[in-house]
């Protein structure tokens, strides 16, 4: 059949055949609004993931809902916030009993309902629990590879040097277990030699995408990277990134991208791919140099204001997103409506805090969110959300610094700058002002009528969210057990050092 046969055979069987598009949802760690090159970093090298913006939706208003890595991830995989889901105060680790309920309906689980093949690589980080409970195969995920949590989150001395036997810095967490990579619920080895991960980590997407399109069936990858979080390694790109440890550490994760985009394009399946980037919180500023670039955005990780909870956020589907830029406001909490509108998938009957954005996405429409609410790393009822953001203007009605935030020249980051009620709140008209830099209601002489309605309004967004809202049981608060650490030898000694299996592809 010639070409025009092709074709017209294809335009009448239509839609029929197109089915619902593959998904992969790249998600990087601990990653600033201002870290690619696509959002003006002068010196990171990203050249695939400056391809995905050039040909793809480019966000410069996309949220994450909290500048923490656990509830950050609870709420990019369930559509609602952390302290719905009972992920707060703070993170999980290795000998925490809680994890993301299993009552919480994931994207993994609604994409699999309606025929995917879903599978996940790299970090977790949503609880391990007794004998691994809450690990991704028991939340939706047919296939496994990664580490449960952060690749700190025990003794890392050795694990990032690049080549192997050279020095390399940081010492992380001591007296846990050596982080284990697990393969679903078994140890594939404990501790993995961390620049190996990321082409471990590629192998597995391509089989996953190789396998479902062998089977006639969607796939939906969640590639939870790594990079760029501390501490940084580079593997192959040591040294090449022309922005040091943490360039290196990004340029990693760009190279990942690429190789991801080839697998889908070898597969033939470009058009038939939805891919997704973004991060789960602003840098980790108190690592100086190798901690991340929020760019002209105030603060960082652990706090409220725009450095901690603005990303970078790219939509890119060949022949279905129009290449361009949105200025709309869009957050994680929207991707399990919209994938789900996308894809067809039944949405959980429960309360989401998300909302559709296919529209937006597929230029017919705008996006339905209107504002924004954002909660602290250790949030409680009594004090509510910190901070909401509607149309163009932030009310902050708490602050509070973060170490995650330290060394920079603003002390308002810092730690040191405890828990502050505003009353009236700070007020940032974030379309003249990104940084936060100009608080409207400073000079009780100058306030413009516009700043006085904003404040009513977001005033009065807080109190009716607060008073709506009820937070879930704290799974934190179930407290640690070090025994459930993850250990490759039950019942070794000296525990953990002990608990120690080398790599058999090594
Ligand atoms: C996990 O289990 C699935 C289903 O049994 C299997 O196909 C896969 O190879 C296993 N391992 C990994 C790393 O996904
Ligand atoms: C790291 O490597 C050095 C040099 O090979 C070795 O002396 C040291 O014991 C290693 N440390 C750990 C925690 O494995
Ligand atoms: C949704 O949940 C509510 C409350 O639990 C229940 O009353 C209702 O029947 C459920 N609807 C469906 C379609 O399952």
């Amino acid at each position: 059949m010639g070409a025009l046969g092709t074709l017209s055979l294809a335009l009448t069987v239509g839609l029929s055949i197109a089915g619902p598009p593959n998904i992969v949802l790249i998600f990087a760690d601990d990653l600033g609004y201002g870290d690619l090159g696509s959002y003006g970093h002068p010196s990171s090298t990203t050249p695939n993931l400056d391809q995905l913006a050039a040909g793809g939706l480019r966000f410069t208003d996309f949220y994450v809902p909290v500048s923490l890595c656990t509830p950050s991830r609870a709420a990019v995989l369930t559509g609602r916030l952390p302290v719905r889901t009972g992920m707060y105060p703070g993170v999980l680790g290795p000998t925490s009993r809680g994890g993301l309920p299993l009552d919480e309906v994931t994207l993994a689980e609604i994409l699999a309902v309606r025929g995917y093949l879903t599978g996940m690589a790299g970090k977790w980080h949503l609880g391990v629990g007794p004998e691994g409970v809450f690990l991704p195969t028991h939340q939706g995920f047919h296939r496994f590879l990664g580490i449960p949590y952060s690749h700190d989150q025990g003794p890392c001395q050795n694990l990032t040097c690049f080549p192997p036997a050279t020095r390399c810095s940081g010492g992380c967490d001591q007296g846990l277990v050596p982080i284990p990579l697990l393969a679903n619920l078994s140890v594939e080895v404990q501790p993995p030699w961390l620049p190996g991960l990321e082409s471990r980590y590629v192998s597995f997407s391509r089989e996953l995408m190789a396998d479902a399109q062998r089977q006639g069936r969607p796939f939906f990858l969640y590639y939870a990277s790594h990079h760029t979080h501390y501490p940084q390694f580079g593997g192959q790109s040591t040294g090449c990134s022309g922005r040091g440890p943490f360039g290196d550490s990004l340029m990693e994760l760009d190279a990942a991208v690429g190789a991801l985009m080839t697998a889908v394009e070898d597969l033939g399946l470009l058009r038939e791919t939805l891919i997704i980037f973004t991060a789960d919180n602003g840098p980790e500023l108190m690592r100086m140099s190798r901690g991340g670039c929020s760019g002209l955005l105030r603060c960082g990780k652990g706090t409220t204001f725009e450095g901690g909870v603005r990303e970078p956020a790219l939509a890119f589907w060949p022949g279905h997103i129009a290449p361009g830029v949105t200025h709309e406001l869009a957050s994680t909490l929207d991707l399990l409506p919209t994938l789900a509108a996308l894809t067809g998938a039944p949405l959980p009957n429960i309360t989401l805090d998300g909302v559709d954005l296919s529209p937006l996405l597929l230029g017919t429409g705008k996006s339905p969110r209107q504002s924004l609410f954002f909660y602290p790393a250790y949030p409680d009822e009594v004090h509510g959300v910190f901070a909401v953001r509607s149309g163009k203007f932030k009310a902050h009605f708490f602050t509070q610094g973060s170490a995650h935030s330290d060394t920079t020249t603003d002390p308002a980051c810092h730690a040191a700058s405890s828990l502050t009620a505003h009353e009236p709140p700070l007020l940032y008209d974030l379309s003249e002002d990104p940084g936060e830099n100009y608080n409207l209601l400073e000079s009780v002489a100058e306030v413009s009528p516009e700043a006085l309605k904003a404040m009513k309004h977001l005033q009065l967004l807080k109190s009716q969210y607060d008073a709506a809202m009820t937070f879930g049981p704290s799974q934190m608060a179930k407290g640690e057990d070090p025994a459930l650490q993850i250990c490759c030898q039950p019942s070794c000694t000296p525990y953990p050092a002990c608990c120690h299996c080398p790599d058999s592809q090594a």
